[in-house]
């Protein structure tokens, strides 16, 4: 069968740095710790006054397109995965052909459009869409262009502001792909949880807390599903696995949950007994409580054995390279995950063609889902032509006025008025509003 899956991948990130442990921890009166060692970030990436989540989904697809020598006739499938939407009718994908129409001679008109919404894991739900329709043998020969954008922003105060953060992560899926091939098996863990919301309001209500208690919940009920599913769950047998990563502290959370839940009766538990004994089984234990505290104590063990350590290193820590210099993208953050992944193991001379990604996406309120893919022969080329090193280098450094400055300028109840700190090059921009309300863009050269 032939493979179908991401043939390219192209990241736009916002162009203003917020450093959170040199600006942003000393006016909250906070240790930097707390976000370097604690949250596991450094800065965030957020957008300059004509930037949102448009013009970030525009310039990441034109560089994909352009790249990949592709017109518009190519492309059947436009879907876009945001939690920024502006509009609750107009699809963000009908924006962004808009345009790259302005730039390109053919059009977009025969491609299928849409917005897919569930918080952070509808980026994968729109690439699991075009893996399908592809799959159906209903895109004659086009390719699919999915792309996760948002600007992932709280209220002022909120905790949930260290982990703020703005990009976008475009995808071409195609058969016989360059990048990776997914797997048919997949795990879910899904249920009504009121854990993070947006109920009408630009920025979300979350009870943070809770809401990691849920990440690591559904993720349990993902991987479980996904075995039912015939999916391996060896750790060993994985390169990498790029988990969704609101910010690096809640994947170390979960990675060491996941590598005991997956050594559970292999030869890595056997290995492991002489030094930190076998996993506690309930049977063992007369209450629930006692045997939950064993668990945990099994838990803290495990993760200060050097086995742990070493997997870690090779298959997690890896994928978290851009995150903690950019901070959440929500849709777009297992994307990125995964690129960075794949552009650490390039950088490490990694010889990974053929190997498996096991790549674990989540959005609240909630749902988690679970799959595999292969990485691809021409994985290196691909890889090697991200510029998000150089993005990340480049972006604008801004002081706290300016952060503050800028938040208002993207809160949509706020009312500023104020210059560019960076000058666009020939990228897309937001350009003002239109006689219906309507957000309108231009190409500037
Ligand atoms: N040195 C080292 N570590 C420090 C420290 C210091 N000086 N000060 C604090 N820390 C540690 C804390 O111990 C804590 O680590 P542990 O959880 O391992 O104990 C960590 O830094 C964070 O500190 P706090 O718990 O005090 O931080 P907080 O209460 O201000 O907020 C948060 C943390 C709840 C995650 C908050 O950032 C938040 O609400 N974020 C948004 C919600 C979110 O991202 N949830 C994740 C799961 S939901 C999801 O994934 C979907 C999504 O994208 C939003």
């Amino acid at each position: 069968m032939t493979e179908v899956g991401i043939d390219g991948i192209e990241i736009w990130a916002g162009k203003l740095e917020l450093d959170l442990a040199e600006v942003f921890a000393p006016a909250q009166g906070d240790d930097p710790g707390k976000y370097t060692k604690g949250l596991g970030l450094y800065s965030s990436s957020l957008p300059d006054v004509y930037e949102d989540i448009v013009t970030m989904a525009a310039n990441a697809s034109k560089r994909l397109l352009e790249r990949k020598g592709l017109e518009p006739d190519d492309i059947g499938r436009i879907d876009v995965a945001t939690e920024s939407s502006f509009d609750k009718s107009k699809p963000i994908s009908t924006y962004v052909a808009g345009c790259l129409e302005q730039i390109y001679e053919g059009d977009f008109h025969h491609a299928n459009k849409g917005e897919r919404k569930f918080a952070c894991v509808s980026g994968t739900q729109a690439l699991d869409d075009a893996y399908n329709w592809i799959r159906a043998g209903r895109n004659r020969g086009r390719k699919a262009l999915v792309i996760a954008t948002d600007t992932a922003l709280y209220a002022r105060d909120d905790p949930g502001e260290a982990t703020q953060g703005a990009g976008a992560v475009a995808m071409l899926i195609d058969e016989n792909p360059d990048v990776t091939a997914l797997g048919d098996a997949q795990g879910f863990g899904s249920a009504d949880e009121t854990d993070f919301l947006k109920p009408n309001q630009q920025f979300p209500s979350v009870d943070g807390k809770r809401s990691m208690q849920v990440y690591l919940a559904r993720m349990r009920e993902a991987m479980m599903d996904f075995e039912r599913a015939g999916g391996d769950t060896h750790p060993d047998n994985f390169a990498l696995i790029p988990f969704h990563t609101p910010f690096p502290g809640m994947v170390r959370k979960a990675a060491v949950l996941g590598y005991r839940h997956c050594i559970r009766g292999t030869e890595i538990e056997d290995e492991l007994a002489d030094q930190i004994g076998r996993q506690p089984r309930p049977e063992a234990f007369d209450g629930e409580d006692e045997y939950l505290e064993a668990v945990k104590e099994y838990t803290e063990a495990l993760g200060e054995t050097q086995e742990y350590s070493d997997w870690y290193d090779l298959t997690v820590k890896p994928t978290l390279a851009i995150s903690e210099q950019v901070g959440n993208w929500y849709t777009g953050s297992v994307h990125i995950a995964r690129a960075a992944g794949l552009a650490e193991a390039l950088k490490e001379g990694r010889e990974i063609e053929g190997r498996q990604l096991l790549v674990a996406s989540y959005g609240s309120g909630a749902q988690a889902e679970i799959h595999a893919e292969t990485v691809q022969p021409n994985w290196k080329d691909e890889v090697s032509q991200l510029d998000i090193d150089e993005q990340i280098e480049n972006r604008e450094v801004i002081t706290f006025e300016e952060y503050e400055a800028i938040h208002d300028v993207h809160n949509h109840d706020a009312e500023t008025d104020m210059e560019p700190l960076t000058t666009p090059d020939n990228e897309f921009v937001f350009d003002g509003w239109g006689r219906m309300g309507e957000r309108k863009y231009t190409y500037v050269e």
